[in-house]
């Protein structure tokens, strides 16, 4: 796996990962030259700037290139950067950034740049940087702090680097998942109070976040983009849409036409996932507990059972329900030979993998991510990433959905480095449903799309502002 085309291995995440090759092999598709770590190197970008720790500072053009290419699919945060290029927002912000370091965030950076603000960035995670992204964005001249591959031991002081440096007082920190925030809680009290807001990403982290602010802790505004309704619309309905087909299809080389499908869950993620297998002609079975959904998927045209009244005939299992124990050992053993099953939902306890793990089964590994379970009759069950997440491991995501986080997280940055004292306290936060509108109206040129305007008149009978907010906060679209 590790002799790759050269050009191949930089490909990660980005849009052409979509059409060329396996995912996994752009994530752990190694450049490692050497076995020297980072930290011992001394290296300088052409024009002499060192204030970086990167694998290798000479992938720049390789870096900058993916950069370029995730640029044309993200056009809400370019439409940002063109906009508020002359106002500079964040002028005067100064932010520690840890988040995954690829060419999607990569953009993100240099956006927040453009409109005013300082910026050192780390990642958040030791697996999922792009070594030539992070080199691209070292010969720009930010203070970037991450490679694949650190250790734990790196991850902690690459974050440090972000925080402790010369002259440098942060005021504002965009994390996923929390830890910026955390090391400069434990480690920099001091200068963690003088932090203006924290924008947070990631589930963990904004649980993390909800805990401080219960305890007492929390001495500085948070924001919780995690649940911004645009964003949440992207993640769940529309890129699971896409990533069903994708992740199957990448793992199994499967048909979707006349098969015959059952999706626990119709929610947000099982919506998604049962447009796109009727699209490819499969004929869709739901089971869902809440009367609601269920009645939506009639109303959609699929036919709602309970998981055994089907188990026994379909050919593909997809659980997206966040529940736990939905795919039981009695249900699989009723399976019949070549069921693929596989979890679209969050939480890896959908389908009782455990319970697979007997003497009596072989496993039996046929690629990455797909292995067979074998049954003592010669029964095979494929069961795809072990019933993780099989999206995350088996796809990539597209740009697009990036760039409506991307431009969440640069607006709730703009929107706290600026609020007047008192419009906000120390807690946490949503974003204001009028920036989530933002968020969706700078998306909307690069489709086309012409939006109307409300009349005065109009405006008056609704009872609502011309410019938004256009809905209550409790409207579920
Ligand atoms: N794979 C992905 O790309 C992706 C993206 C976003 C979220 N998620 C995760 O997917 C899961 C579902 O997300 P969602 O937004 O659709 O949530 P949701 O709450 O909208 O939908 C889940 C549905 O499952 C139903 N359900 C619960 N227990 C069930 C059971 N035993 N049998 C049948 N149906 C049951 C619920 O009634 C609900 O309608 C969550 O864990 C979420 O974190 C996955
Ligand atoms: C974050 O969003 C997810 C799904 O979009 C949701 O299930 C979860 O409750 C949110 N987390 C928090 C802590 O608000
Ligand atoms: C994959 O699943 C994760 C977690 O549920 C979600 O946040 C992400 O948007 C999904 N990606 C794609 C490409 O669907
Ligand atoms: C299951 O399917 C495989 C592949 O088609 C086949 O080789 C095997 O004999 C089948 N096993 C049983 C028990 O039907």
């Amino acid at each position: 796996m590790r002799s790759r085309p050269a050009d191949a291995g930089h490909r990660s995440r980005g849009l052409i990962s979509l059409f060329i090759g396996c995912v996994s092999a752009s994530y752990t598709d190694s450049d490692e030259e050497d076995d020297v770590s980072p930290r011992e190197k001394l290296q300088k970008s052409t024009k002499g700037f060192d204030d970086f720790c990167v694998r290798n500072i000479n992938q720049a053009p390789f870096g900058r290139r993916e950069i370029e290419i995730a640029e044309q699919e993200m056009p809400g945060i370019m439409a940002l950067r063109k906009r508020a290029g002359d106002d500079k927002p964040l002028k005067g912000a100064k932010i520690v950034g840890c988040t995954h370091i690829n060419a999607q965030t990569a953009v993100l950076l240099e956006t927040l740049v453009e409109l005013g603000a300082c910026v050192r960035w780390a990642a958040c995670n030791i697996y999922s940087t792009q070594n030539e992204v992070a080199a691209a964005l070292a010969e720009a001249g930010f203070p970037v702090f991450a490679w694949r591959g650190e250790t734990e031991e790196d991850f902690w002081w690459c974050i440090d680097k972000c925080v402790n440096a010369e002259n440098w007082q942060p005021n504002m920190i965009l994390d996923d998942g929390g830890d910026a925030t955390h090391l400069m809680i434990k480690k920099y009290p001091a200068m963690f109070k003088m932090v203006k807001g924290i924008v947070e990403e990631s589930v963990t982290g904004v649980h993390r976040l909800y805990q401080l602010s219960k305890a007492g802790k929390l001495t500085v505004t948070a924001m919780n983009v995690n649940d911004s309704v645009t964003k949440m619309k992207f993640d769940n309905l529309y890129s699971c849409r896409e990533s069903v087909i994708d992740s199957l299809k990448r793992a199994t080389d499967v048909m979707f036409g006349g098969k015959q499908v059952l999706v626990c869950g119709y929610g947000e993620v099982g919506k998604g996932c049962c447009q796109a297998l009727k699209g490819l002609g499969c004929v869709v079975f739901i089971s869902e507990i809440d009367p609601i959904c269920a009645l939506q998927a009639c109303m959609d045209g699929l036919r709602v059972v309970k998981a055994n009244e089907v188990i026994r005939q379909v050919d593909i299992v997809i659980t997206a329900t966040g529940n736990k124990n939905v795919i039981t050992r009695e249900m699989m053993d009723k399976m019949k030979n070549g069921t693929i099953v596989c979890n679209m939902g969050h939480s890896n306890t959908e389908i009782d993998v455990n319970s697979l793990r007997t003497p009596d089964l072989t496993w039996e590994k046929v690629r990455n991510q797909v292995d067979h379970v074998i049954w003592p009759d010669g029964k095979r069950i494929v069961l795809l990433a072990e019933g993780r997440l099989v999206n995350l491991s088996c796809s990539s995501i597209p740009s697009f959905v990036i760039s409506i986080t991307a431009c969440t997280q640069a607006l709730a940055l703009i929107e706290l480095f600026n609020a007047p004292p008192g419009r906000y306290k120390s807690d946490v936060y949503l974003l204001p449903k009028k920036m989530d509108e933002y968020v969706a109206s700078l998306h909307l040129p690069s489709f086309d799309a012409h939006l109307s305007e409300l009349t005065d008149e109009q405006a008056k009978y609704m009872g609502l502002n011309k410019a938004g907010p256009f809905k209550p906060n409790y409207y579920r679209y």
